[in-house]
């Protein structure tokens, strides 16, 4: 397939492009590098340095056959205090690259969805029918954009798939998490580690076991396993919605335990207040992906993921 993956530069892009690439496809990215990084572009893709709101004149000179949509602005903190970004770049940035799509005849598109659609989950783990009720404005761009799939493969028949991703982690040969800000916390835990620093966890008083929040953590090749499956299962007409984690949940404090064991080093904890718009437990039922998309993780280990994480800090520090 020739493919085009907006936001490809970008930590989880630029693990769909390598995957894409291995698999054999023929890749274009485009990215504005607002927030990717231009060496993170495997060498055997095309790398077109433009916003998606200018997608059409990339669209007409090569002819795709599918478009991998992960550019986004994806700080949910800045969601909160600059809603119009996320309205402009998320959702405006989507309806032009339908639009251009629509001209360009190009049938199908796989979309970087999110659990922050969920919000504060009534049932764990979460299905794909469960309610939408974002919390902030970066879920409720997120949830904008998958309806605008829906109502576009509805109408003018392209293959839609959004997958939502619970949290991402890990990395891939020389890609990894390079966010600024950094707002994570596998690589803030780390690096705290390395700096002999205590890692911040945000409020231990949630209604858990030992009272920190609870993710699902699922390894940046597993979710970008999915995208290729997904473009292979795309069918005209029709948008399909899958979530993607582990269906295991982690607690801050395990995720801490998790980085001691991996780093062999003696981390500390910092209690703070709770972090605005967390939710207590957000964990996936994939079984949807697990028996439409034939996907299963590969790299289901906490330890696993965070190793990962560990391995591509230090070889910054080389
Ligand atoms: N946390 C800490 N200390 C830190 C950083 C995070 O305790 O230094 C906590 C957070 O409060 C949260 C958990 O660790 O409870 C995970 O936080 P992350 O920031 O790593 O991930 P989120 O769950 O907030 O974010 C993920 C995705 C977002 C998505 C969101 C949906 O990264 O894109 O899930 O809730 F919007």
């Amino acid at each position: 397939m020739n493919v085009l993956v907006t936001g490809g530069a970008g930590y989880i892009g630029s693990v769909v492009v390598a995957r894409l690439l291995e698999a054999g496809h023929e890749v274009t990215v485009i990215d504005d590098l607002s927030t990717g990084h231009r060496d993170a572009v495997p060498d055997d893709a095309r790398f077109v340095l433009e916003r998606v709101q200018h997608v059409s004149d990339t669209l007409g000179r090569h002819s795709f056959d599918g478009v991998v949509h992960l550019a986004a602005s994806s700080l949910v903190a800045e969601s909160i205090t600059d809603p119009q970004k996320y309205e402009t770049n998320n959702v405006a940035g989507t309806r032009g690259l339908l639009e251009a799509l629509r001209t360009a005849e190009i049938p199908k598109i796989v979309f970087s969805s999110s659990a922050a659609v969920y919000g504060e989950p009534e049932r764990v783990p979460i299905e794909e029918d469960a309610p939408t009720v974002p919390l902030n404005p970066y879920g409720s761009s997120k949830l904008s954009v998958d309806r605008m799939l829906d109502a576009e493969a509805a109408r003018h028949g392209i293959a839609a798939v959004s997958l939502r991703y619970f949290n991402v982690a890990g990395s891939y040969a020389v890609l990894g998490e390079r966010h600024s800000p950094e707002t994570h916390l596998i690589p803030l835990t780390l690096r705290a580690a390395l700096d002999s620093r205590p890692a911040t966890v945000f409020g231990d008083d949630y209604l858990t076991p030992d009272g920190t929040c609870i993710r699902d953590y699922i390894h940046v090749v597993d979710i970008a396993d999915a995208h290729l499956l997904a473009l292979d299962a795309a069918s005209p007409g029709t948008w399909r919605v899958f979530n993607l984690g582990n269906g295991e949940g982690f607690s801050v404090r395990e995720v801490i335990a998790a980085a001691r064991r991996v780093t062999g080093l003696p981390l500390a904890e910092s209690v703070t207040a709770r972090r605005a718009g967390d939710p207590a437990v957000l964990v996936a039922s994939s079984e949807r992906a697990r028996k439409e998309l034939n996907w299963a993780p590969k790299k289901p280990r906490l330890d696993e993921m965070v190793d990962d994480a560990w391995q591509f800090l230090h070889r910054g520090q080389r």
